[in-house]
């Protein structure tokens, strides 16, 4: 096979020197990405190749942990950078790209080539084009494409139609970090290397399904794009909906890209689509207001001062098929919480008829099952157990598993797991272009019913609470309440524990 050479769009922007250049780093250091490689940085930014190998590594120093940073390793990384300015939205740029290829490939026609777009998301249909125009769309070629996928149905669709005309399926690979995090990946295994809970996972055992992922931090620099996405499509129709295809997904046949993503794709179009009543009374949306030591979200740079984009979204969800017809699932993200944590939370029945007692009275709670997607990787199985002493009450206590136990936190970052596996050639964790649309099917009622009605509530929450109180109400329906972790945290900043 020639030379490998990757060439990132956006090579100047906020994820490469964040996310993808740390990646590439630690799959360097671990002898993933070796041998006569290059990775070429293109942006309208004007850096020369050592310019530009200077400028990241600074911004390794910056964002790799003390204990990753190796002087020596870290200088030898840098060394197989490249760097070519140029204008992604330009047709006539891409022939200095070609040529730059060539050069670095030292061949007519480069084909081992991984391209990635970290560009903004309006180029995403354009720089396939302009690829192709040059005749880099050569069989052996990939391109990564971060999310959103498209803003709407009718946008992937046509993003779809784009990428079908440059590459085959094979060569695309939609980018969507959560499932290149070990811990949702773990979720396959629980579920599906043991035989204790399958016999459970279904309607008549299930009462129902918390999914959340929200953050404590606001939006940092990103109000630009954040403010024309919103807490829908920066963190729903992706990286919610994937842990809700993990959790309720049947079993593969095989685990290989096509059974797994063919489950997936399943549970996409078995959501219940949403009625008007839905959309008027089972979403929430908030946007955070100023606190004591946070700003509001109309504040943020590049955020409109009457902006009504959502920072928070609680909705509640069914699935339509025989193992989850009934079952709701409750799904939130939200920015500026008190904490960040992603987890699912599975909610048994409770026992048909109960003879204890918990303590102070009531009912014993129900058994619940909480997968800790991060931080505190893990699981906990919550049962009743006898206090000791007279009498007979039961007292929730856990049964828990830490990664800790697998001998240590779960190494290696999320997009150094996928790009490897793009390297490798295998989509099995990124998004099939079918389930890209299934899932904006599904939620693309909701944004067309928000533009037809923008007096739709927008409810204000504070800067560092769990959002607005009107997402308690969706939850009391059912005769629940969200599982806030670390309820009474005050130091927000703080991890907390299972
Ligand atoms: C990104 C979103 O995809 O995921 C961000 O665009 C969000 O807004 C981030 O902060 C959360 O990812 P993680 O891995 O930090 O939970």
């Amino acid at each position: 096979m020639d030379k490998f050479v990757m060439v990132i769009f956006g090579a100047s922007g906020d994820l490469t020197k964040r996310k993808l250049m740390p990646a590439l780093y630690s799959l360097f250091r671990e002898k993933r990405l070796k041998g006569d490689f290059n990775i070429l940085g293109t942006a309208r930014t004007e850096y020369s190749d050592e310019g530009y190998a200077t400028y990241i590594l600074q911004e390794l120093k910056e964002f790799l942990k003390a204990e990753e940073q190796d002087e020596r390793t870290m200088t030898d990384f840098v060394g197989h950078l490249r760097y070519l300015p140029l204008d992604p939205s330009q047709e006539d740029h891409y022939p200095a790209l070609k040529k730059r290829l060539v050069e670095l490939c030292g061949t007519e026609q480069p084909d081992n080539l991984l391209f990635y777009l970290a560009t903004p998301p309006s180029l995403y249909g354009v720089v396939p084009l302009h690829l192709k125009a040059v005749g880099l769309n050569t069989p052996h070629a990939r391109i990564i494409v971060e999310k959103p996928f498209g803003y709407d149905l009718e946008s992937a669709q046509k993003l779809n139609q784009i990428y079908g005309s440059v590459f085959e399926e094979r060569q695309v690979y939609r980018i969507d970090h959560f499932l290149g995090k070990e811990t949702a990946q773990n979720m396959l295994a629980l579920r599906f290397a043991n035989g204790v809970f399958e016999p459970l996972w279904n309607r008549n055992y299930i009462d129902y399904v918390e999914v959340t992922a929200v953050e404590n931090l606001g939006i940092e620099q990103r109000g630009g794009y954040y403010d024309t996405s919103g807490a829908l499509r920066d963190m729903v129709q992706n990286h919610l909906i994937q842990l809700v295809a993990l959790t309720a997904m049947e079993p593969p046949a095989v685990f290989n890209a096509d059974s797994f993503r063919n489950e997936v794709l399943k549970v996409y179009e078995s959501l219940t689509p949403l009625t008007e009543e839905d959309l008027n009374e089972h979403i929430v949306r908030g946007q955070y207001t100023a606190s004591e030591h946070r700003k509001g979200y109309r504040e943020e740079k590049g955020v409109a001062a009457d902006s009504r984009t959502e920072t928070y979204i609680a909705m509640k969800l069914g699935i339509s098929n025989w193992r989850w017809a009934g079952v709701p699932f409750y799904i939130r993200t939200g920015k500026q919480m008190p904490t960040k944590v992603t987890e699912v939370v599975v909610h048994f029945r409770q026992t048909p008829h109960q003879m204890f007692h918990a303590i102070g009275g009531g009912e014993p709670g129900a058994n619940s099952l909480v997968i800790r997607i991060q931080p505190n990787e893990g699981s906990v199985l919550k049962i009743g157990m006898k206090m000791p002493g007279a009498g007979f009450e039961v007292k929730q206590v856990s049964l828990d598993f830490t990664y800790d136990q697998l001998g240590g936190v779960p190494s290696g970052d999320a997009y150094a797991r996928l790009i490897d596996d793009c390297i490798q050639g295998d989509p099995t964790l990124f998004t099939r272009g079918d389930a890209v649309e299934a899932s904006w099917r599904f939620f693309t009622p909701v944004l067309k019913y928000w533009k037809e009605h923008p007096d739709t509530a927008l409810y204000g929450y504070p800067a560092g609470t769990w959002g607005p109180k009107e997402s308690e109400a969706m939850m009391h329906e059912h005769g629940a309440e969200w599982t806030n972790p670390c309820k009474n945290l005050t130091n927000t900043d703080q991890y907390c524990e299972l």
